[in-house]
């Protein structure tokens, strides 16, 4: 903390300015389900502690969390058909799982309707499901907070898939593509390309790290 010429102690942080946030959010709440804005806040809220702890700008991660879902009042028929009418690319893995559409949508609808024009914030949106190769990190808070948040109660290890996105990120994100496909393959579910390239990708750099992977 800087201290002025009176030797008064001055915040090195301007107040931030948090009236598009409150919008946002009053949208939202009219947008979503009570328990889906609901699990919208808690996203926020984890995205912004991982922000904290990453190093990561925390307004760009409360948005992206609090919007990663903001297409989710959509029925799959209708995101299908929006994105065609939108000229949003779709892969054929993604009309095969169509649960995944809400997130490719979900930036665009981002920009569209709630005027966010960070990409940052909006490719976090857009992977939040899949994920990718080399995530940046905050595209990794957001993949991460949707998992953990503190309403999420069905993942078997989510203690401790909790306790690790707050010691290695990387990991965290490895553990829980691990567990997603595996929970998929097992109930038959149908797994995107795009998700296997993320599982390969980190697990990769788990073994170039000597870590240990399943
Ligand atoms: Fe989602
Ligand atoms: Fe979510």
């Amino acid at each position: 903390m800087a201290s002025d010429k009176n030797g008064k102690k001055k915040m090195d942080e301007e107040k931030p300015d948090l009236s598009d946030i409150y919008e946002y959010r009053k949208k939202l709440k009219k947008l979503l389900k009570p328990d889906r804005y609901e699990h919208s806040l808690s996203v926020s809220f984890t995205c912004i502690c991982l922000a904290m702890k990453y190093g990561v700008d925390l307004y760009k991660a409360e948005v992206a969390g609090l919007l990663h879902d903001c297409a989710k009042q959509f029925s799959n028929q209708e995101l299908i058909k929006l994105c065609d009418k939108e000229g949003v690319e779709l892969t054929e893995d993604m009309l095969k799982a169509p649960q995944v559409i809400h997130s490719v949508y979900g930036a665009e609808y981002a920009r569209k309707a709630f005027g966010i024009k960070d990409m940052e914030i909006l490719s976090a949106i857009f992977y939040h499901t899949l994920g990718c190769p080399e995530m940046s990190v905050l595209e990794e808070i957001v993949f991460v907070a949707d998992y953990i948040e503190a309403r999420r109660y069905k993942a078997e290890r989510l203690p401790e898939i909790r306790r690790m996105a707050f010691e290695d990120l990387d990991r965290a994100v490895y553990e829980i593509n691990h567990d997603t496909i595996s929970y998929l393959e097992e109930s038959g579910g149908f797994v995107c390309k795009d998700s296997y390239d993320t599982y390969h990708y980190y697990k990769e750099l788990m073994k170039k790290r000597g870590l240990p992977i399943k």
